[in-house]
């Protein structure tokens, strides 16, 4: 496990038209230990590049982005990415993709094969180990992807709208999945939704980002016990509560 602290960051694009691109400002935050955070807001407010910059895949112009106290400067396997789509490798098997970050950090070949068959088992594609991902539906394939990033036991996981591209039922049901692999390791988690009701239901704190420039504009803590009834009434003024502050139509969710 792990925290994050957020001291008044902010990023400042050129774009190809020579003109700058105001993405973040004064963005201050702290993520605690074990925590599930959601970061909702509309396209562009920003929520990918402070992803991004919390991964160390990308430069801060202001400001600075702590795990643990170490200053993030470059990509570590400790902070686990999952993107929107699985960018599981086509010719490896799902066995092969979980056990990449392990390979990578030249973990010993035995412990290698525990730590894949845990993880596999735990997402449920214990049975589709030497399947190639194209043999996978769209769950599966987020499913591996998850597996891969729990296998190097990060302890923070960023997660950028990595149910966005399933049917409702599915992503229903991968959220569930999440919370019961979260409940039972309680890494930071810090997962990007345009869903407000995926957000609900899955944190302890979501915060919402306005655009131009992005910043935190309010948060909301939710201390309802999980799995949570999607239809409470609490949940219920959670959501237009939130869809006021976005400014959306309480049917668009
Ligand atoms: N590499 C880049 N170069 C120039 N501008 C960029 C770059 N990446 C992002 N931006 C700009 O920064 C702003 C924030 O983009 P970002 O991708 O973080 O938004 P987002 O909230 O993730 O949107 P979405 O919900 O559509 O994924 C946008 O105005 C975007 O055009
Ligand atoms: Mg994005």
């Amino acid at each position: 496990m792990a925290e994050i602290l957020i001291h008044n960051l902010s990023k400042t694009y050129r774009a190809s038209n020579g003109g700058l691109v105001n993405a973040l400002e004064g963005i201050d935050l702290e993520v605690k230990d074990g925590e599930f955070v959601c970061l909702v807001g509309k396209s562009g407010c920003g929520k990918t590049t402070l992803l991004r910059i919390i991964a160390g895949l990308e430069q801060p112009s202001a400001g600075e982005v702590l795990i643990d106290k170490k200053l993030v400067g470059s990509p570590d396997p400790l902070v686990g990415v999952v993107f929107q789509e699985d960018r599981l490798f086509p010719w490896r098997t799902v066995r092969r993709n979980v056990e990449l970050g392990l390979e990578l950090r030249k973990i010993a070949r035995n412990s290698r094969k525990k730590a894949t068959e845990t993880y596999l088992r735990l997402v449920g594609l214990e049975g589709f180990a030497d399947a190639l991902p194209h043999e996978l539906s769209g769950g599966m394939k987020q499913r591996a992807a998850i597996a891969r990033v729990l296998a190097n036991e990060p302890g923070v996981i960023l997660m950028d709208e990595p149910f966005g591209a399933l049917d409702a039922q599915t992503r229903n049901q991968m959220q569930e999945e999440l919370l019961e692999i979260w409940s039972k390791h309680f890494r930071t988690v810090l997962f990007v939704t345009h869903s407000v009701d995926e957000a609900v239901m899955l944190a302890d704190r979501i915060l919402v980002i306005t655009p131009h420039p992005g910043h935190i504009q309010c948060e909301y803590r939710l201390t309802m016990p999980r799995p949570r009834e999607r239809l409470s009434p609490e949940l219920i003024e959670f959501r237009q509560n939130i869809l006021a502050d976005l400014n959306t139509d309480v049917h668009s969710t």
